[in-house]
């Protein structure tokens, strides 16, 4: 059975105050969210121990949105798997087309981050998806296959979570249509040695499209950006129809 996990994905947004006011509107509307759900939460790094405490004892689980290969040195502006797990941090972004796109993220460096993830029994989300001009000159599949490739050696396929994120459907309000998301992440299935790692889509997922994505086979679950940032359409994400 492949698990449904609903991410949100707070990317630089929110201090630690924001974060409580969120926490204060978000926690009740959980009392209709079926049990299967699992729900993340992906708040900046400052955020992290403060939520951490109030959520203590919820269902609702705690992800970083990046972790370094080392478990301490000289690595200015980086966090350690042990840094996360000490503050009960179970999940963590990896490769998300942010880093790569401006922060210099390579397949090999995404392949170190979630290996030390993993060794540290931290589930991590492996983002890969395309850019608007890969998808026109008809490149998305073979990039799509090379950054799983690349990314997944000696990667333990069962503590892990894909998430096919077309860039050009990042914050854009440019969903991809769903049927589409469907067929690539089937792609990214027929890729896998384990058939069930959970596989999210993410790309402008909104209150008005959650359930039409939710409905698609292939789509075990979401990583939402913006739409997670206001308590109701992210409460409407998890409780999607
Ligand atoms: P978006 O971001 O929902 O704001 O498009 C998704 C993501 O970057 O994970």
């Amino acid at each position: 059975m492949r698990k449904i996990v609903i991410a949100g994905n707070w990317k630089m947004y929110k201090t630690q105050t924001e974060s409580l006011e969120f926490l204060q509107g978000f926690m009740h509307s959980l009392e209709e969210t079926p049990d299967s759900r699992e729900i993340v939460l992906c708040p900046p790094f400052t955020d992290l121990g403060i939520i951490s405490k109030s959520l203590h004892g919820s269902r609702v689980q705690l992800g970083a949105q990046n972790v370094h290969w080392e478990d301490y040195g000289a690595y200015t502006g980086e966090i350690s798997g042990p840094m996360l797990t000490e503050i009960g941090v179970r999940y963590v972004i990896v490769g998300h087309s942010e880093r790569r796109q401006y922060f210099g993220e390579t397949d090999e460096t995404v392949n170190k981050r979630l290996k030390a993830a993993q060794s540290y029994h931290l589930t991590p989300i492996l983002c890969v998806g395309e850019s608007k001009q890969q998808r026109d000159t008809g490149e998305t599949e073979a990039l799509i296959v090379t950054q799983l490739k690349k990314g997944l050696i000696g990667v333990d396929q069962h503590n892990l979570i894909i998430a096919y994120e077309p860039i050009w459907a990042i914050g854009t309000g440019d969903t991809c249509e769903t049927k589409e998301a469907n067929r690539v992440i089937g792609l990214i299935r027929s890729q896998l040695t384990n058939p069930d790692v959970p596989i999210q889509y993410g790309g402008s997922v909104k209150p008005d499209n959650i359930d039409e994505i939710m409905a698609q086979p292939e789509i075990d679950g979401v990583l939402v950006g913006g739409a997670s940032l206001q308590p109701d359409s992210f409460a409407r994400i998890v409780n999607y129809q």
